[in-house]
């Protein structure tokens, strides 16, 4: 049955950004090298993707894996349809990825003040205004800031964090730092489709010229739907990763964001147009186990496309012909 959600919801125009080699390598205990983090950065820059989430800026201490930000970013090859962003969280990170030439400061804070706290070591306060002077930081470098709210649909230490939290953040960012664009992230999970819908509509309804992103993990299994009903309440961005890999170690229960190619071929069947190559993100997917040292989530990666068919068995043609010959 055609819905009017259904028909709304074909034929739009989705970008993905996808930030594997982020948070999806800041999750994994094996440390990837050097130039692996390049040679797979440079293969999802011919796939399709608006935005590349290349590293973070943060303490080698905080997250080990992450300790060659600098070299990774300096040293991959650039397409000029990407987006090459970093995460960044205070003025010593700003100064790294703007002097390894980030297209973009991806600030981070969270909006729930315990996963602040956690995660930062600073109140949401002390961030703010750490991330301020980066703002500034960025617009005399002329380089583009988005911010990263981190558990915006529900912190796993405090519970739900309320729309008018969530909303107040993204003014102060919006209106006082002017930001380009705002990053909403479910850091453990805990958005469902109804808050999804609901938050995206509010925030569109308010800073429509300001560039909202979805940032989903599959902890619970609703990635795809948050998606969907992100792109029911008007977002156009979505954030995932290669293989489904990912989580923020400081948040307790933390797993994979949604799938990129999970999410990719779901939506292309939809009728949404994604503008990726699936195949070469399947080739780059395929990459992962041996440098994590451990299967990914991927179903893809597992099952194939639903049109990938496998050969019947080798039996067959005698089975059909004794089937064929009791009917007859
Ligand atoms: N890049 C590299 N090193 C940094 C850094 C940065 N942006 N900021 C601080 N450091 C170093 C300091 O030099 C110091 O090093 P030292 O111990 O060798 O002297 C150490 O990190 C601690 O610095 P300090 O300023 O005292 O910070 P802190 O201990 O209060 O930690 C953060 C604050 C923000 C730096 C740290 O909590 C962090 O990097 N968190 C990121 C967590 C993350 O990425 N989570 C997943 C993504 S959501
Ligand atoms: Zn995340």
């Amino acid at each position: 049955m055609i819905t009017t959600t259904t028909m709304e919801r074909n034929g739009r125009r989705v970008y993905l950004n996808e930030v594997a080699t982020r948070d999806g390598f800041q999750a994994e205990g094996a440390f990837v090298p050097t130039q692996e983090k390049i040679a797979l950065i440079n293969a999802l820059s011919r796939v399709g993707f608006a935005k590349i989430e290349v590293t973070a800026f943060v303490s080698p201490r905080a997250i080990p894996a992450l300790s060659d930000a600098e070299i990774v970013l300096r040293e991959i090859e650039r397409d000029s349809r990407v987006r090459y962003t970093a995460l960044v969280p205070n003025v010593r990170g700003a100064e790294g990825a703007i002097e390894a030439r980030a297209d973009e400061l991806n600030l981070v804070m969270s909006a729930s003040e315990s996963h602040n706290l956690s995660n930062l070591r600073m109140t949401r306060e002390q961030s703010f205004d750490a991330l301020r002077e980066v703002a500034r930081l960025a617009r005399e470098a002329g380089v583009a800031l988005n911010v990263s709210l981190s558990c915006a649909f529900g912190c796993p230490m405090e519970g739900d964090v309320s729309e008018q939290t969530v909303l107040h953040w993204s003014q102060r960012f919006v209106e006082e730092l002017q930001v380009r664009g705002v990053t909403l992230c479910d850091t453990t999970g805990m958005a469902y489709p109804p808050q999804v819908e609901a938050l995206t509509r509010a925030f569109a309804a308010r800073w429509p010229s300001t560039e909202l992103a979805l940032h989903f993990h599959n902890t619970r299994g609703m990635g795809l739907a948050n998606v969907l009903a992100g792109i029911d309440g008007g977002a156009t961005q979505f954030d995932a990763s290669l293989g489904g890999i990912g989580g923020c170690p400081y948040a307790p229960g933390a797993s994979g964001n949604v799938c990129n190619e999970d999410i990719v071929h779901a939506l292309e069947w939809i009728g949404h147009d994604t503008g990726i190559d699936l195949d070469a993100v399947l080739a780059a997917t395929k990459r992962l186990p041996a440098l994590l040292g451990h299967d990914t989530p991927s179903q893809l990666a597992k099952a194939g496309r639903r049109l990938d068919l496998h050969a019947r068995p080798s039996d067959f043609d005698a089975i059909a012909e004794r089937a064929r010959a009791r009917q007859a």
